[in-house]
């Protein structure tokens, strides 16, 4: 299946059937990587993301001091600075990853020091003014490039605020409350949609006392971190490129072990329960407060139905929209998408590419502002998919090649590495041909 380093052919496949236990979590693992090295004493996990969005993680807060130990394949030791940061020499560079970006800034506007924040070039094309504006708020001093990175950030003591993203972010959620744990008195974030709450529930379980409301978030700061033991559950965004493979196949059977069933994050299994997959979910447990269990999808005879994904679902969805679009040609139905404007600033114009590579596997579908059309009842064909260096849309056009008639040839393929570098052998894997 191996052409060159940045390409890979996918063939059609018959069927999906396995098992799968998923590396750990992208958002979980920024999250306890950041905070580790951030606390004090030693923590430990097993089951860390490979991607290397988590890796930039892991390298700025080296270069912020903390010591980080690689212990075995997924398995890391962070020994943290307790609290205070020691300024880098050299620019940080968060290489593909907002999150990284967004919410180190925020952890770093409060601290003694200047820093230098850079990225790649589609992360330097990606909007900052977000993270500025609160971070303005409370005092920082953060200077942007044109409204993106690179990021001058000047640290100085903050004051805390109570504050309405004018976008749903959990990123820009955590830039906020990692600047407010540093900060004296209550900082709170007020949200009309609820984003992914990776960052409340890790602040708690590294000791921090935050406070939550329907719709907003308040910490009141400064508090200390403690280290912690952790095993991060298994990526449900990436399990997303498979539970939606699996929905396209009658007959098809696939089980995944540990798998992050935060409520925040599983919206994608009700949108395939409503088109006719089922799922079963078994064996559910709490660990640091995040649900991890084991699901079950199995596909309906007689093909999946259609669906609308718009309003709040939209922003909870985000990341698994681009591969909802991709399968929208093999429903009956049909998928449509509104209410999605975020996708056209992610690691690539998400909405573009959908429509470019769909029309380029002959298929036919509608671009709007905030969203797509893609009409159900399609037949697509093999084609040359450009991913534009994007890895969700690398991975969601290898799942629509498994149904095309004829081989599919994804440029950029190696992209996927960027959250899950074992994709394409676990698609190998469960894949039957
Ligand atoms: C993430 C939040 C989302 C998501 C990204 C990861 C996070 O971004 O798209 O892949 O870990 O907080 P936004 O906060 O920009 O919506």
């Amino acid at each position: 299946m191996h052409t060159a380093t940045q390409e890979r052919l996918v063939r059609p496949a018959r069927n999906i059937y396995g098992s799968l236990r998923l590396p750990g979590d992208k958002s979980i693992s920024h999250r306890y990587g950041m905070l580790a090295a951030f606390a004090q004493g030693v923590s430990r996990f097993t089951n860390f993301s490979t991607g290397a969005d988590c890796a930039s993680t892991l390298a700025c807060m080296e270069a912020l001091g903390a010591k980080i130990n690689r212990t075995g394949n997924q398995a890391i030791e962070i020994t943290g600075v307790a609290g205070r940061v020691t300024p880098a020499s050299h620019p940080l560079d968060c290489g593909n990853s907002g999150s990284t970006m967004r919410m180190i800034s925020g952890l770093l506007a409060p601290q003694q020091g200047r820093f230098t924040l850079i990225g790649d070039a589609s992360l330097s094309r990606r909007p900052m003014e977000r993270i500025r504006k609160p971070l303005e708020a409370m005092g920082a001093r953060l200077t942007l490039t044109d409204g993106h990175a690179p990021i001058q950030i000047e640290g100085a003591p903050l004051k805390a605020i109570d504050y309405t993203p004018s976008v749903s972010s959990a990123q820009v959620k955590t830039c906020i409350l990692l600047a407010g744990l540093q900060t004296a008195g209550t900082t709170t974030v007020r949200e009309a949609v609820r984003t992914r709450d990776h960052s409340e529930l890790a602040l708690r379980a590294f000791g921090a006392t935050v406070e939550r409301t329907m719709d907003s978030v308040s910490i009141a700061g400064p508090q200390p971190l403690h280290a912690i033991d952790a095993t991060v559950p298994g990526d449900i965004s990436s399990a997303a490129f498979f539970l939606c493979a699996a929905a396209l196949f009658p007959g098809s059977n696939l089980v995944f072990d540990e798998l992050g069933l935060n409520p925040t994050r599983a919206a994608l299994l009700d949108v395939l329960t409503a088109l006719g997959a089922r799922i079963a979910v078994l064996n559910l447990e709490e660990k640091h407060a995040e649900l991890v269990g084991t699901v079950q999808i199995t596909a309906p005879v007689d093909g999946i139905g259609s669906t609308t994904i718009s309003g709040p679902v939209a922003a909870q969805l985000i990341d698994e929209l681009p591969v909802l679009a991709a399968i929208g040609p093999y429903t009956r139905g049909g998928i449509r998408i509104r209410d999605a404007r975020e996708l056209r600033v992610k690691e690539s114009d998400r909405i573009a590419l959908v429509a470019k590579n769909l029309r380029a596997m002959g298929a036919e579908v509608e671009e709007f502002e905030d969203g797509l059309d893609v009409p159900g009842g399609q037949t697509l064909h093999g084609a040359t998919i450009h991913s534009g260096g994007d890895h969700r849309i690398a991975m969601a056009f290898s799942v629509a090649a498994l149904r095309a008639e004829g081989e599919t040839l994804i440029q950029g393929a190696d992209s996927a590495a960027i959250s899950f570098p074992e994709f394409f052998d676990l698609l190998d894997l469960v894949a039957e041909r």
